[in-house]
């Protein structure tokens, strides 16, 4: 994840080309596809370009879910009593009623203050190669473990510990991490936390597609999802999960806050790196069950789907599209919605 954003600026326009050549050497081939309504796409094409752009998700295997450091993870997610305030756990800004994100703009942290961005899904998301925003953590473990002295509000991180002694932690920890003399630390609650996120993974109707079932999205998400080829979307999310992988300027086609009314504006990742390139860039975040995570962007300034799909067109893409567009770009993306997973809810204490 060291790449300039310009690279990855780069390579997506690549995309973007490669996908357009594709989307206009389908549509020749298919001289029939002149009629209104008709597919640029035909269905098999469709479903060979999806394939080529992105991928299938599998739900964690019940070992998984059994693992010792994931049962261990799974108890501090759901726990209150581990915070500086005894009432915060990761679940409270990260709620299974919002697919594991938070349907407020911004979440109160256990030191009673508003947080700086919108709370992402964690669903899914330690698959990418970096985490947050601005990318500025490696890992789920990374992000957890300095979660200790920001959300959960402890003035150190080594002042968990004898938290998580009092609340009776220590034969969990013992189990997840056996050749370990000292179990309980910082560390080990961050590499419990990514371990017990690792099975939070939510296969979608979409994936059925991509795996060849008929019928798998509607003829209307269908269509969307030709859009969402043909439009430009992919360039920046693709991959399995829509998205995650790359950084870019949110505000390509023109400044971003003049569509959402951002206010203050966000300098993005200029903020960690110091880079001039780097103003108002941002991970392009992954789109699974993005139809359960609204307020969307990074300050949760589009209240609707079809609000944030109408500014990534105007500012990415420099295009405003029809409602009928819109509608069809937010039913493909509907098909990107799983299940809340079982686990994701707290343990038997
Ligand atoms: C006070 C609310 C709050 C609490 C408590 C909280 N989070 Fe978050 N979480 C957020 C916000 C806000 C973001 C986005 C921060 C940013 O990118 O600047 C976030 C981002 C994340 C991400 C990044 C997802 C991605 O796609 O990159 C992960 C993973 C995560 N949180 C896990 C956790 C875990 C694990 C805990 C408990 C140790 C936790 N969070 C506690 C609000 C919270
Ligand atoms: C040039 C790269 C790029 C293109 C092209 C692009 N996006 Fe985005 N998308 C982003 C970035 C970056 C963000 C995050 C913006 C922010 O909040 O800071 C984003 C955010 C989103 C979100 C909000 C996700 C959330 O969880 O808040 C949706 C929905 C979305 N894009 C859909 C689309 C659709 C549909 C298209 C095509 C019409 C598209 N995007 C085109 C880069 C892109």
């Amino acid at each position: 994840m060291k790449k300039s954003s310009a690279t990855v600026f780069l390579a997506s326009l690549l995309v973007l080309a490669l996908v357009t050549w594709r989307f206009g050497f389908s549509g020749t081939a298919g001289e029939a596809s002149a009629s209104p309504g008709a597919h640029p796409f035909p269905d098999s094409a469709l479903l060979e370009t999806a394939r080529s752009l992105f991928g299938t998700l599998g739900a964690a295997l019940p070992a998984a879910v059994a693992a010792p450091d994931a049962v261990l993870g799974r108890h501090l997610f759901w726990d209150e009593r581990i915070s500086s305030d005894g009432k915060t756990s990761c679940a409270s800004c990260h709620t299974s009623e919002a697919w594991s994100s938070d349907a407020r703009r911004y979440s109160t942290d256990a030191r009673g203050r508003l947080t700086g961005r919108n709370s992402q899904p964690v669903f899914n998301a330690m698959e990418q190669p970096s985490i947050r925003w601005l990318g500025d953590r490696q890992d789920g473990a990374h992000q957890a473990e300095l979660s200790i002295v920001g959300s959960m509000g402890f003035a150190d991180a080594d002042a968990l510990v004898p938290v998580l002694l009092d609340h009776g932690y220590d034969p969990l920890f013992r189990a997840a991490f056996p050749g370990d003399p000292d179990p309980i630390s910082p560390a080990n609650y961050g590499r419990a936390l990514e371990a017990y996120q690792r099975t939070l993974v939510t296969p979608a109707p979409f994936d059925a597609y991509l795996e060849g079932t008929l019928g798998a999205l509607s003829p209307e998400q269908e269509r969307g999802l030709e859009l969402f080829v043909s439009a430009g979307c992919v360039a920046c999310h693709t991959g399995p999960l829509l998205g995650g992988q790359s950084f870019t300027r949110f505000g390509l086609a023109r400044p971003y806050w003049e569509a959402t009314l951002s206010e203050p504006v966000d300098e993005g990742r200029f903020a960690v790196t110091g880079e001039e390139g780097d103003r108002y860039v941002f991970r392009t975040p992954m789109l699974r069950n993005v139809a359960r995570t609204a307020p969307y962007f990074h300050d949760g300034s589009a209240a609707t789907l079809g609000d944030a799909v109408r500014v990534m067109a105007d500012v990415q893409l420099g295009r405003t599209l029809e409602d009928a567009d819109v509608e069809r770009l937010v039913s493909f993306l509907e098909s990107l919605t799983g299940e809340v997973p079982a686990h994701y809810a707290p343990p038997e204490r």
